[in-house]
């Protein structure tokens, strides 16, 4: 039979209950939280989009998180297989595969960012990020050089050498140093930029609630984020499912992974907006956000070699942690359909995953010829992934555990009253409001 293979064995690799918890956290606390969360809230009306975030989070991201971990755990295989094995047909295991996909072409560019993260650290603790004004300049000369390939090369290898020691050994153990390393920090660099002169200012434009600001767009991108910011959709919490031991209870690790996410989600605004309004420079969106508006900030700053330089470790940890779940999810795909060791397959998918980023890379400065249609590679394949395919994949999982899965009260550990609940948006909000996002993220449905 073709695919027997994958129904072959279970998984055998086991996370530690508070390890788990610790790498889940590593995976949704990432460039999501640190460069996007903070400005999209403050273009939103501060706490009131906060709040919505936080219902978005709690009515659709959790439901839907709980989902994947329950379907990993009974499943006990990659998430290719998972949906197959609890009962689905062949179009689930299409599911399953483009569960595989996505978060290899997700590694294809994030990998690049991680890149960017460990040469800005280097660059701001050598003084060389300061040694002149011109940010933009030096972000350009950057990302049109050679650099970012030798950084991209780099990343690959340092998240294949985590993921190739194994769940425990590996993934655990990683985490387990750098998620409180992160959480030090992220306090220290909150303290410094809280106790700016001007602060204040940067505190009230993301948190002032104005409910005028927002609009059914809010809503939408709340909801698009609180499952980018958890990780949902691509096969990270699935194949994390599989490693968790059967006695762990998995309603309270859901609770503990949405916290953990929104804490260090509210800590890095508290960084970003006091300290870019305290010199009075304009927070911007995504890349120049951090490699532009923050270092101009720390340059004014005393020290500001200092702070800039752990803020880039920060940002190079959160990128990390996440970029080892997700490589995660293709190794497990390939150690199970082809019976490879996990050495033989973290360096296969790796080395296949490093070269399809290749062009992306490039076509970020080297080679600006490398556009389609006004986006340039690296832009199509963050918009196909995180515009289209992790809305559908949500909306499928939604749909497997609400409608298709025979065992799923057992599986999810849930008391009646909660269960229900639980079901309640499995199968009507969450599959409604994610197809939704879908159509509005594609560009269908428009404002
Ligand atoms: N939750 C992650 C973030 O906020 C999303 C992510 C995980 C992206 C893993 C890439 C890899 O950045």
């Amino acid at each position: 039979m073709a695919n027997s293979n994958h129904r072959a064995g279970n998984t055998t690799e086991r996370f530690s209950s508070v390890g788990f918890i610790i790498a889940a956290i590593g995976s949704s606390v990432g460039l999501g939280n640190l460069w996007k969360f903070p400005y999209i809230t403050g273009e939103n009306g501060g706490a009131a989009f906060f709040l919505l975030f936080i219902v978005c989070l709690i009515l659709v991201g959790l439901p839907v998180l709980l989902a994947e971990l329950a379907i990993g755990r009974s499943g006990r295989a990659s998430a290719a297989s998972s949906f197959v094995r609890l009962g689905g047909g062949p179009v689930w295991r299409g599911a399953g595969l483009l569960q595989v996909l996505t978060p290899f072409l997700i590694l294809s560019f994030y990998i690049i960012v991680v890149g960017w993260t460990l040469h800005y650290s280097v660059l701001a603790f050598s003084g060389r990020l300061f040694a002149n004004d011109d940010f933009i300049g030096t972000f350009t000369a950057f990302s049109s050089g050679y650099w970012p390939l030798i950084w991209q090369t780099i990343a690959m290898i340092l998240v294949g050498f985590v993921i190739a020691k194994g769940v425990a050994n590996g993934i655990e153990k990683f985490n387990k140093i750098l998620i409180p390393s992160m959480a030090l920090l992220l306090v220290l660099l909150m303290i410094r930029a809280l106790t700016l002169p001007g602060a204040s200012e940067g505190v009230s434009f993301f948190l002032q609630p104005d409910f005028s600001e927002l609009s059914p767009e809010s809503a939408l991108i709340a909801l698009g984020h609180a499952f980018f910011s958890l990780s949902l959709g691509m096969g990270i919490l699935m194949t994390y499912g599989a490693y968790v031991d059967k006695r762990q209870s998995l309603g309270t690790a859901t609770v503990a992974i949405g916290a953990g996410d929104l804490i260090y989600a509210l800590i890095a605004g508290l960084i970003i907006f006091p300290t870019t309004f305290a010199f009075g420079i304009a927070p911007d969106e995504g890349a120049s956000l951090v490699f532009i508006a923050l270092p101009a900030a720390f340059s004014a700053m005393p020290l500001g070699w200092l702070f800039g330089g752990l803020f880039f470790v920060l940002l190079a940890i959160a990128a990390i942690t996440s970029a080892v779940s997700i490589l995660e999810v293709p190794v497990a795909f390939a150690k199970e359909q082809w019976g490879w060791s996990r050495t033989r397959s973290v360096w296969t998918v790796a080395v296949i995953c490093f070269l399809f980023g290749v062009p992306l890379g490039l076509s970020n400065g080297l080679v600006p010829g490398l556009m389609i249609g006004g986006r340039n590679l690296f832009d199509w394949i963050d918009f196909i992934t995180s515009n289209i395919l992790l809305p559908l994949i949500g909306v499928l999982i939604a749909i497997f555990a609400g409608y298709r899965w025979k065992g799923v009260a057992e599986a999810s550990g849930l008391r009646p009253a909660w269960f229900r609940l639980w079901l309640f948006s499995l199968r009507y909000l969450a599959p409604i409001l994610m197809l939704l996002v879908l159509l509005y993220t594609s560009g269908i449905l428009s404002f």
